[in-house]
């Protein structure tokens, strides 16, 4: 895993709009995976500002949408669906066909699940997923005690995670019991993974995740296996880290390499 700390939430936000839009620069025929959750939202606040000043497009481009509550409609205001619509799909050129979100209105969810696998396959994989992390160690919805090769499916949400988002539902009693969500192994199989983590809430989760055994106790822990992660974090969710001097002194000596390509 790659661990950078950047200064502050805004600086997290930036870098990890820039990755997202490099990879959409130079593929041909990009897939992306997306998150939802307050993390990334200054992602796509960054991928449209690109978007207007900078001519970014994604016109080319196909996104798959980690997860969506069970039983929530696309235009219910505290679906996914419409998380993303309203924060980025509606700002931006990706067309209407191109972004899937899973159906939490499936008759048949398990179904559903099987069939968004085949869609990412038949789209040749995710070229890069973005990542938030719950603070049980959870990524998309897959929570503790997942299976570490588990594919898109249903599963039932903890009870800490129903009350950290019961804010967006205004009760916890209206907060959805189950969701549909990509397994930990069908983000394992993205060519790229950048989590992204703000704020003290996070330390523990990502000193687990880091630095902790590989665990299906904190799903984030599997992405240790993952050959091509980069952990972007500021310093109140880096607290937790023995080892951030390191991830420090390594982003600089890196630096220092990229000095020394350019040069060459
Ligand atoms: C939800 C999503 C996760 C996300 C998490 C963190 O549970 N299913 O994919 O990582 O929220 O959200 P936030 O960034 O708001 O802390």
């Amino acid at each position: 895993m790659r661990v950078m700390i950047l200064r502050d939430a805004e600086a997290v936000a930036a870098a990890g709009a820039q990755r997202l839009a490099e990879v959409v620069r130079r593929n041909p025929a990009p897939v992306l995976g997306l998150a939802t959750g307050g993390t990334v939202g200054g992602v796509y606040q960054e991928l449209i500002r690109l978007h207007r000043e900078q001519g970014l497009s994604l016109a080319h481009a196909r996104s798959f949408n980690l997860d969506e509550y069970l039983g929530l409609s696309a235009d219910d205001p505290q679906s996914y669906h419409r998380f993303m619509f309203e924060q980025l799909f509606a700002h931006v050129d990706l067309p209407r066909g191109n972004w899937q979100v899973p159906d939490g209105m499936a008759m048949d969810p398990r179904a559903e699940g099987r069939r968004y696998e085949a869609a990412i396959e038949a789209a040749g994989g995710i070229d890069i997923q973005l990542l938030g992390i719950g603070r049980d160690g959870h990524i998309g919805f897959n929570e503790p005690g997942s299976s570490l090769a588990s594919r898109t499916r249903v599963k039932a949400l903890a009870e800490q995670t129903r009350r950290d988002n019961a804010r967006f539902f205004g009760a916890l009693e209206r907060v959805p019991r189950l969701a549909i969500t990509m397994g930990v192994g069908t983000i394992l199989s993205a060519r790229e993974c950048l989590l992204l983590a703000t704020g003290e809430s996070k330390a523990v989760a990502i000193a687990a995740m880091v630095e902790g055994p590989v665990t299906a106790l904190v799903p984030a822990s599997a992405l240790q296996l993952h050959p091509a992660t980069t952990v972007i974090l500021d310093p109140a969710a880096a607290s937790g880290l023995k080892l951030a001097e390191y991830y420090r002194a390594a982003e600089e000596a890196e630096a220092e390499l990229r000095m020394l390509q350019k040069e060459a």
